[in-house]
């Protein structure tokens, strides 16, 4: 079986893909880890989002280490805007592509399948995945959601600053020419604004006659 997950920042794709994981014996990706990888790999170099060439950026896609990935780091607002616009350039996507395709294919044995959740995954990495969920809520619920994360990892920052860089990662993966986020025609839309997360998980497995 395979799943995809897509959806806004914050909104709960990853929450949403790894309890479905969990409920259905599916292994899982965070597929936005790799762009971050990506993003942290450029930043440790001493790269900023202004100076970042896409020949700089496939580089750094393609040596990606892995490690990287599951690095805390990752999950700050600094790599995430570094990670959004190294997913607007062609040549970084294409070199994450082979990387997807091979964790849907070679499935380890004692998993039924796999879930991915990211922006792409039921428009362009798994066209033909048995379910599709596109996860969204309002704005500032998810920021008020991205600020109690990064807050308990100590970061020092506000709900207006949380907003505006969500908002602004946003805008710039739905208007990028090369896989822009949006939802499939045939995905389930699944608002998480006034749902918890028992909900939203009880909600999707249900749509998949659970
Ligand atoms: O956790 P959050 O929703 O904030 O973001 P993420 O899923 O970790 O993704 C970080 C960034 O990577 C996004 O803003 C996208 O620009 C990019 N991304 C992408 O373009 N395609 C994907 N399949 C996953 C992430």
């Amino acid at each position: 079986m395979l799943i995809a997950v897509d959806g806004t920042a914050a909104s709960g794709k990853g929450t949403l893909a790894r309890h479905l994981a969990k409920q259905l014996n599916l292994r899982h990706l965070d597929t936005g880890s790799l762009y971050r990888g990506v993003g942290l790999s450029l930043l440790r170099a001493g790269f900023s989002n202004t100076d970042i060439t896409p020949e700089l950026a496939e580089n750094a896609a393609k040596n990606l280490d892995f490690d990287l990935t599951g690095d805390a780091e990752i999950r700050t607002d600094a790599v995430g805007n570094m990670a959004s616009v190294v997913a607007a350039m062609d040549p970084v996507r294409d070199a994450l592509k082979s990387r997807q395709h091979d964790f849907t294919t070679d499935i380890p044995k004692g998993f039924d399948g796999a879930v991915l959740d990211g922006r792409d995954i039921g428009t362009v990495i798994l066209p033909h995945a048995d379910f599709k969920f596109f996860v969204d809520a309002d704005p500032r619920i998810r920021a008020e959601r991205r600020l109690k994360e990064l807050q308990a990892q100590g970061a020092k920052t506000d709900i207006d600053a949380v907003l505006d860089q969500l908002v602004a990662r946003d805008q710039r993966d739905m208007r990028r020419t090369i896989a822009p986020l949006k939802q499939a025609d045939d995905a389930i839309f699944v608002d998480t604004g006034e749902k918890t997360v028992d909900e939203m998980v009880t909600f999707a497995l249900s749509a998949m006659g659970r």
